[in-house]
């Protein structure tokens, strides 16, 4: 781990493979959290299982914590790096002739992901640990949906929570196809595939958690 963060390339590699990870997390997330619009008991039954399977909290859920904490501090460290290395008058280039917004505001859209997330576990994580381990409370398989379909009953946090995800689709029309790039994966004929899924990938994941989020809001 230490030879993978020392060098520039390395941290790039690392920081890859941890965007890699979450571009998964994501998709189980948005699977799982879509159970909730086609009905409670589905929703409840899946939360259940992730909620209280030892493998799922106590291995992948401290797994998961790493990867979103290092992909952060990675990317704060590479983008200081980034801008120390910068000859000067760099940003009065045309940085638009040669590279997206997407790709020169990654800090600025994961920063607003990384706010997004603060709100987003006071909102569901730390009422859930506060439930199970603080608490101790029992099973109560039925409480999820309810749980769930009750934040978004205020207008202002979905309205929080679509502009994060519109900065997620952002952040992730540049980042799928570049976490391939810094693993090596260069293809003259995968690529294109690669870039082509990347751009539905940023569009679809993102659209699918604002349907959740206005679904809850309209069906209150
Ligand atoms: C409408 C959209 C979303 C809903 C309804 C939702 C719902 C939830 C819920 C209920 C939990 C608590 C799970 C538990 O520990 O029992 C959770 C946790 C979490 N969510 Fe979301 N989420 C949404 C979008 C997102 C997005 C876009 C991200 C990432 C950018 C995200 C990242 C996380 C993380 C990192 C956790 C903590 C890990 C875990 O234990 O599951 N969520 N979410």
């Amino acid at each position: 781990m230490a030879g993978l963060t020392s060098s520039t390339i390395g941290r790039k590699y690392a920081m890859a493979l941890s965007a890699m990870f979450l571009l998964i997390f994501l998709v189980m997330h948005l699977s799982v959290n879509l159970l909730s619009v086609f009905g409670a008991t589905a929703y409840n039954n899946a939360s259940q299982f992730m909620g209280y399977n030892p493998l799922i909290q106590f291995v992948m859920q401290p797994v998961l914590m790493f990867a979103v904490i290092f992909h952060f501090v990675m990317g704060f460290v590479l983008e200081i790096k980034n801008q120390r290395a910068r000859p000067i008058g760099y940003d009065k280039n045309n940085g638009s002739a040669n590279s997206t917004w997407s790709s020169r505001n990654m800090i600025i859209s994961g920063g607003v992901i990384l706010a997004f997330i603060f709100l987003h576990m006071y909102d569901f994580w730390f009422h859930e640990m506060n439930y199970k381990y603080v608490n101790g409370l029992p099973i109560e398989e039925s409480r999820f949906w309810g749980d769930l379909h009750s934040k978004f009953a205020d207008l202002w946090r979905v309205v929080l929570y679509v502009v994060a995800f519109g900065l997620l689709g952002v952040h992730l029309a540049h980042g799928f196809q570049s976490s391939f790039q810094s693993v090596g994966a260069r293809h003259p004929k995968y690529t294109p595939i690669i870039k082509a899924f990347g751009n539905w990938y940023s569009i679809l994941i993102p659209l699918g958690f604002i349907f959740i989020a206005v679904f809850h809001y309209v069906t209150q």
